[in-house]
């Protein structure tokens, strides 16, 4: 038995995989990773794939990155984790000091979970709390769009509208308001992404002035529905949206977990549009992909709403064990450096630019409805009819077959459904993005030549999986 079968059989026997139906592994190995170096990563028996989700967004500036390991290595010899209730330290205060310096002014604060989807529960919990605080209670229901996601804790879900992940949990969840999305792939034949949203936003105007008494926030993944299917939309629905909220008085969480750091071309995507959120939840790219972390950003106006005797009773008493670990801080700051001496943000204009034109030839392929890309971040949506747009039945599986050609050819490319995209590190060549684009050509065209049996059935289309 070869290297990687033995770990496979070992990992089977006793792991039980995220977002996977695990008696897929019966035909699909896992794949043991031993190394990964830059945008490469490294299987046992020394076959290599090109990280192109870069592990599920978080990595930035490749794996093993020499800069952030350094760091690391360094910080673990002074301190590798302590209490932040009571007590602090130094990389924790540097890294809150920095993304106050970093994100819109007026975010002043920083208040630290260990993952995205707590980082989201801490947003909505500080927003419902603000407002008992305040002494409006009646402002307890959330607001958010179709096609969201927003993580896969019970409140997170609650926000999130993917429904592979929600369905079957839906007698549990919170009651929230749904707005249909602006997401321009269902624009008007030759309008603008520009229109679309601005047209999209009427719903969401109409919902806040129906419902603004008993609404506490309204969330949104800003610019891009990630596991949604990377659908996008005109930041002018951003600004439409702060001024909206404004005027109804109610709180805006930018969730830019997935967005943040870049992807969308600017540091954060709440820039594009000139706003400032009252609540920021970061994480993933965060610490550059190395540990897990996330940071929640919000307005002095939010703190002081807490600020007060502790009999009062008003004070914030949510804490994850990991809040602040040094270690995360640590990478988070290494992170930060590399994005300021490398002054990546303007770097990634030429990577995002040749993303664009070596995938420019799917825009005539028979089953590519749409070539979409909002910076580092770009996807290719493969439908069964092109011109009615009728999607593939999600029961095909055809974006598995796009992962299966991909591995094959030593790229991990992970479809969302009948959504291919290419959402790398920063560190990739254009070479390396050339090669990205013959991989995906090759696997759209045997995803979509193949007529396929339909092998299971069930009541949602599925996101995220490979499915
Ligand atoms: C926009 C968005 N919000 C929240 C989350 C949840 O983050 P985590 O998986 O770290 O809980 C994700 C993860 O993909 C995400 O894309």
């Amino acid at each position: 038995m070869g290297l990687n079968a033995e770990w496979m059989q070992r990992d089977l026997a006793v792991l039980w995989h995220p977002c996977t139906q695990m008696k897929d592994h019966e035909r699909l190995p896992v794949i043991p990773i031993r190394r990964g170096e830059g945008v490469w990563l490294e299987d046992f028996e020394g076959k290599r794939y090109l990280d192109a989700v870069s592990s599920w967004w978080v990595n930035v500036f490749g794996h093993a990155n020499p800069r952030i390991n350094q760091r690391i290595k360094d910080q673990v010899d002074q301190l590798e984790h302590v209490i932040l209730a009571g007590f602090s330290h130094q990389p924790v205060v540097e890294l809150s000091e920095r993304l106050v310096r970093l994100t819109p002014e007026g975010l002043s604060r920083v208040f630290y979970a260990d993952n995205g989807s707590s980082g989201i529960e801490v947003a909505l919990k500080m927003s419902y709390h603000y407002w008992q605080n305040i002494g409006q209670p009646s402002k307890k229901r959330f607001v958010t769009l179709t096609n969201s996601y927003h993580g896969e804790t019970v409140a997170a879900m609650s926000v999130g509208d993917v429904a592979l992940f929600t369905e079957t949990y839906k007698s549990l969840l919170l009651d929230t308001l749904k707005v249909p999305s602006p997401d321009c792939y269902f624009r008007a034949e030759g309008q603008s992404w520009e229109d679309h949203s601005r047209v999209m936003f009427e719903h969401m105007e109409r919902t806040l002035e129906q419902h603004h008494h008993e609404v506490a926030a309204v969330i949104v993944e800003p610019l891009i529905q990630g596991a949604g299917g990377m659908r996008m939309y005109h930041p002018i629905y951003l600004k439409l949206l702060r001024e909206a909220c404004d005027r109804y008085g109610v709180h805006l969480i930018h969730d830019e977990i997935a967005v943040g750091f870049g992807r969308t071309g600017s540091m954060f995507a709440c820039e594009q549009a000139g706003i400032t959120p009252d609540f920021l939840v970061l994480s993933k790219a965060l610490t550059g992909g190395y540990l897990p972390m996330a940071a929640v950003l919000t307005t002095d106006k939010v703190y002081q709403a807490f600020y007060d005797d502790y009999s009062t009773l008003r004070a914030f008493l949510h804490s994850h064990t990991y809040t602040g670990n040094p270690l995360a801080c640590t990478a988070a700051l290494a992170t930060l450096d590399i994005f300021e001496q490398d002054r990546v943000i303007e770097a990634n204009k030429a990577l995002a630019a040749r993303m664009a034109s070596s995938t420019a030839h799917l825009a005539d392929h028979p089953h590519v409805a749409e070539i979409r890309q909002t910076g580092m971040a770009l996807a290719i949506e493969m439908v069964q009819d092109k011109t009615s747009r009728a999607a593939y039945p999600w029961q095909e599986r055809r974006g598995l077959k796009v992962y299966q050609h991909a591995l094959e050819r030593g790229a991990m490319l992970r479809p969302l459904g009948n959504v291919v995209y290419f959402l790398p590190p920063y560190v990739i060549t254009p070479e390396e993005i050339d090669f990205l684009a013959e991989v995906a050509s090759e696997g759209i065209d045997i995803a979509c030549r193949d007529s396929v049996s339909v092998a299971v059935s069930g009541l949602y289309p599925d996101h995220r999986d490979p499915g």
